[in-house]
């Protein structure tokens, strides 16, 4: 009963993000937040309630900070540990958001080490980004913006052009790029796009690291919490208003435009909530 009554909630509430950009709104559940973090060495330097909610904290509205920071630790850990990343990488997160992975990698390091290497957080969400650049940045943290349009997450940007490079970050210069959660909010044309700029900035052989809903590994039902019920080209999206707030693709259509864009077959890993790719750049 409470998975149904949640999910025909947030069917309503078809994108929580436009909401959180309200810090009127946001003030009460900010407030009580940074009580409960204050005495904490740990949590209390954590971003503000409203960007954790942003970017996704597992409908937990509040009392969510301790399990944001340790899915951050735990995400370094599993990469370490699959060989993908070492304390000198130069590594990109595509989709940084308030900074959950970069917290996380500047606090616990890499393999008992301190990372040493070059972290880039790229985001569309100018507001995040200035957390993070006044929180985080150093030698080895810097932030940028990528210039796409969102309805839900950068709505007020104009058009670029479509030559311009999206990415703030060389070509041939990352050895491991990750999106977690943010193909899932791209349309066909920025889905392809993105990828190819993923392309231009990783160094042959190294890995892509992305999540994404796939429509073969989502479950469909009165009381999931996703319909995916319209369609936008290639695309299933839960919203034609925010069509930005959930898209999800075939699995056949994700590989042959990974192909398409220069990265070999993926080790797919597939989840209801969001299956996880990882490709190399060919
Ligand atoms: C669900 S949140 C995930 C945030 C972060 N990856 C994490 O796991 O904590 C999605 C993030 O993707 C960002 N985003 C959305 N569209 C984007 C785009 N076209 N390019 C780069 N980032 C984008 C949003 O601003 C937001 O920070």
């Amino acid at each position: 009963m409470a998975g149904i009554i949640d999910s025909v909630v947030r069917r309503a509430v078809p994108s929580l993000p436009p909401l959180t950009r309200s810090r009127a709104a946001m003030l009460p559940l900010d407030a009580i937040d940074y009580l409960s973090r204050s005495l904490s060495p740990e949590l209390k330097n954590l971003p503000p309630n409203r960007l954790r909610l942003r970017t996704g904290v597992g409908n937990r509205l509040l009392g969510n900070s301790r399990r944001w920071l340790s899915s951050g630790r735990r995400f370094w850990e599993e990469q370490h540990g699959a060989g993908r990343v070492k304390a000198d990488s130069s590594i990109i997160d595509l989709g940084c958001g308030c900074g959950r992975c970069a917290i996380a990698l500047k606090m616990f390091g890499l393999g008992g080490e301190p990372f040493r290497g070059r972290y880039t957080g790229l985001d569309v969400d100018r507001e995040m980004l200035e957390w993070c650049t006044h929180h985080l940045a150093s030698d080895h943290f810097r932030f940028g913006h990528v210039p796409a349009r969102s309805t839900v997450y950068n709505p007020s940007q104009a058009a670029v052009d479509s030559g311009r490079r999206l990415f703030d970050a060389d070509s041939d210069s990352a050895d491991f790029l990750f999106a977690i959660s943010v193909f899932s909010h791209l349309v066909e044309e920025d889905f392809r796009t993105h990828l190819a700029e993923c392309r231009r900035v990783l160094r042959g052989g190294a890995t892509l690291l992305l999540t994404t809903f796939c429509m073969e590994h989502v479950v469909h039902g009165l009381s999931e919490r996703w319909s995916f019920r319209h369609r936008m080209g290639a695309a299933f999206v839960e919203s034609l208003r925010y069509p930005e707030a959930a898209t999800g693709y075939e699995l056949a259509w994700i590989l042959e435009s990974a192909r398409n864009a220069g990265f070999s077959d993926a080790a797919v890993s597939p989840s209801a909530s969001q299956t996880c790719f990882v490709f190399r750049a060919v």
